[in-house]
């Protein structure tokens, strides 16, 4: 099963941006952690990160012709990217949406998701088990959707 982890901007710092909302561990540790997850499962894991919404677009464009499900913390181009809610409802890719922090908690302008609805669902406020539990529901879905 193909599945590509698609992480958006300043999701390069975590560990040291804002430890008392995002948690300590780096962006390489939730990769190392999610490759451990995925071995055992059969999951066949790309994991990337950009910090220029052109560029994750593009990567969504790239999980979809490859035919691979997608995981994705869009960061704060959840809350802008027409652009991006566009590459994911056009690329046919199942994805489902995550987020370290729980945004209904926090700031207004993070309560909206323009993803979310082109997302099978969303996952948000468990740190780095964010992940973890998106990669599960993500890989149930693929299998359910692979003969
Ligand atoms: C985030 C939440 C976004 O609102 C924020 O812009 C981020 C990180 C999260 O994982 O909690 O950069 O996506």
């Amino acid at each position: 099963i193909p599945i590509h982890v698609l992480n958006g901007p300043n999701l390069n710092l975590l560990g040291r941006r804002e430890p008392g909302i995002y948690g300590t561990a780096t962006l390489a540790d939730i990769e190392r952690d999610l490759r451990r997850q995925a071995e055992p499962l059969g999951i066949a894991l790309t994991f990337r990160q950009t910090n220029l919404e052109g560029e994750l677009v593009g990567f969504v464009q790239e999980a979809g012709l490859a035919g691979a499900g997608i995981l994705i913390n869009a960061a704060a181009y959840t809350h802008t990217s027409v652009a991006l809610r566009d590459a994911i409802s056009g690329s046919g890719a199942l994805a489902v949406e995550v987020h370290l922090s729980n945004v209904h908690a926090r700031e207004s302008f993070r309560h909206v998701s323009l993803i979310a609805p082109v997302c099978a669902g969303v996952i948000c406020g468990f740190g780095p088990h964010s992940y973890r539990l998106g990669l599960d529901a993500l890989a149930h879905l693929m299998a359910a959707r692979t003969p």
